[in-house]
């Protein structure tokens, strides 16, 4: 097996594809706040690349990002719902600074979904007048980031079929399949 494209990665991939098509692929993404309590959240997957990486974009403004700079160890909960499948990847959040990822990422961003790091800062009381007053900006405003989550383990389960099926692999293991009662 090539370490660089675990063979998971390839199937889930595949996974993804089948089960969302166009629309937006979702997972969920958890963080440790500054007290040690979880946190867990919808992001949208940007990219997925061959080694499992997952992208996703955020507001420098939001609270994901002060938990990922205080504790980069995340984990990512994927439902393919169609297919009663659950991945739950643990790794490590980077976030990306080189204008090229930047700039990959904001590119393939609609309007609408620009203008929203310009809104108002999220958590912050609602404030109706800036919201409506944002138009998308012609530069990437300083608030956008791009993150990286690079696997290190990855939780697989299916409960398709009456007998579930469960594996665990690391990244440190080669991403062995290691079957486990479900
Ligand atoms: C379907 C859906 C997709 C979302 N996608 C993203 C996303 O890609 N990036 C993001 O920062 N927030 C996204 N959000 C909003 C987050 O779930 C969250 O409410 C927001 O980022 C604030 O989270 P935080 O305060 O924990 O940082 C999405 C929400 C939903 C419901």
């Amino acid at each position: 097996m090539n370490i660089s494209s675990p063979d998971w990665a390839g199937e889930l991939q595949t996974a993804l594809s089948r089960e969302f098509n166009n629309a937006p692929r979702l997972a969920m993404l958890a963080t440790a706040d500054v007290s040690g309590h979880p946190r867990i959240r919808a992001i949208v997957i940007r990219q997925f690349d061959a080694d499992g990486s997952i992208w996703f974009v955020t507001d420098t403004r939001s609270e994901k990002v002060r938990q990922i700079a205080a504790e980069s160890s995340v984990e990512m909960l994927i439902w393919l719902a169609s297919q009663r499948i659950q991945y739950r990847i643990q790794g490590v959040a980077a976030r990306a600074v080189d204008r090229v990822s930047l700039l990959r990422q904001w590119d393939l961003l609609s309007a609408k979904t620009r203008t929203m790091f310009v809104w108002p800062a999220s958590g912050e009381p609602r404030d109706d007048v800036a919201m409506a007053q944002a138009t998308p900006p012609s530069e990437i405003p300083l608030t956008f980031a791009v993150y990286r989550v690079v696997p290190s383990r990855v939780d697989f389960l299916s409960v398709a079929q009456p007998l579930h099926v469960r594996w665990i692999a690391s990244e440190t293991d080669r991403w062995v399949r290691h079957p486990v009662n479900p």
